[in-house]
């Protein structure tokens, strides 16, 4: 059985080299090892430029898991944290907080707006106690890409921490923090690194993890210990994901020998667009506007055409080699395609074909809103 091509924003398909880098079984304690991860995260910290005051800190889990130790252990437990909400990854922000017992500001936004620089600047004037601003950068939910370096500057004017969930952004938009201010920047292996899922990581302003030793009120989850752990030992607490970072390791070697930043950038963007007209050709429409989307993952109207089924849509693309995702809003049917992973623009349109037979299999005629 060949591999079906995931469409999906993580887990997503990964090359050979990627997968055939899992072969060899890692002792945790080994100076291999701790040498593997000192040489990954060097080169996590130098893909945002961030070498200057920055330390990255990886934890076991999936990208989730990074956002709840970065929030729980750099906002101190009488902070308060300003969540502009365009999506279900904010949303995930907010629940994240009300489990943590930190107070959160919610500032919400309709789900095609990007979050709103001015009005993040009207709510850091009007509420002192606000400690820091949780922004995510690509929303995943619809694809937008919110307007980060805006966001950052007003968030650094009124002198309150930031920190970002780039989980679906990194390594593929620009992010620098030479120029960009941020506490926190989260991100995870199995992303636009086209690394496995199984690993998150935070790149943390040295500072603000220096200022946080007690905010934590979980051990697992406590970003300082893990840097502290880390910086002593070269090894991570508790068992390693060693496969994984064996596996991000060769990814990030194949990420730089492609081109970096700018070559993925370039590949994803040809893919969206390849995505784009080819669904736009069978007369599907995109949720969002093309100058707000983000290329990583497109979200598409559904076929109002009675005979439409998401289910049985997704299996018919399925068996045509195709993995699709399901839409995450709640007012509109949608459905969602990735732009990520280590493929290309032929794939996109081979993605594309399949989906022109599967709407003729299914009888599938209205396929705009019109
Ligand atoms: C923006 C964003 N934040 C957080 C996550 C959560 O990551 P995970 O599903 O790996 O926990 C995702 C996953 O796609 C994401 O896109």
């Amino acid at each position: 059985m060949t591999d079906p091509i995931l469409l999906t924003p993580g887990p997503l398909t990964t090359s050979a080299q990627t997968k055939s880098a899992m072969l060899l079984d890692w002792g945790s304690w080994d100076g291999a090892f701790i040498e593997l991860t000192a040489s990954v995260c060097r080169d996590l910290i130098a893909i945002v430029h961030a070498q200057d005051e920055h330390v990255c800190v990886p934890l076991q889990g999936s990208g989730t898991f990074a956002v709840e130790a970065a929030l729980g252990t750099l906002v101190p437990k009488g902070g308060k944290v300003l969540v502009a909400d365009n999506g279900s990854y904010c949303k995930r922000i907010v629940r994240i907080l009300g489990y943590l017992g930190r107070a959160a500001v919610v500032l919400p936004h309709a789900e095609q707006d990007p979050a709103d620089p001015a009005r993040i600047d009207a709510a850091l004037a009007a509420d002192p106690q606000i400690t820091h601003v949780a922004q995510v950068h690509c929303e995943t939910g619809t694809g937008i890409l919110n307007p980060l370096p805006q966001i950052a500057a007003v968030a650094a004017k009124h002198g309150r921490g930031l920190i970002v969930d780039a989980m679906s952004s990194y390594a593929a938009v620009p992010i620098d923090a030479r120029t960009m201010r941020f506490d926190a920047l989260i991100a995870a292996s199995g992303k636009c690194l086209e690394g496995v899922p199984g690993m998150g990581f935070v790149i943390a302003r040295r500072a603000a993890l220096e200022r946080s030793s007690g905010n934590s009120c979980s051990l697992a989850m406590d970003l300082v210990d893990q840097w502290q752990y880390l910086q002593k030992t070269g090894q991570w607490r508790f068992t390693p994901p060693t496969h994984v970072l064996a596996a991000l390791r060769s990814a990030i070697d194949q990420y730089q020998a492609q081109g970096g930043l700018p070559a993925r950038l370039a590949r994803y963007t040809e893919n969206c667009a390849a995505l784009i007209s080819g669904m736009r050709a069978l007369g599907f429409e995109t949720f969002l506007p093309d100058a707000l989307q983000a290329p990583i993952i497109v979200t598409f109207h559904a076929p109002p055409d009675p005979k439409y089924d998401f289910t049985e849509f997704y299996r018919r693309v399925r068996d045509r080699g195709f993995i699709l995702y399901p839409g995450k809003l709640t007012a509109v049917d949608t459905f969602r395609v990735g732009c990520i992973g280590a493929i290309g623009a032929d794939t996109l349109r081979r993605a594309v074909a399949a989906v022109a037979a599967t709407l003729n299999d299914m009888g599938i005629r209205r396929v705009g809103r019109e």
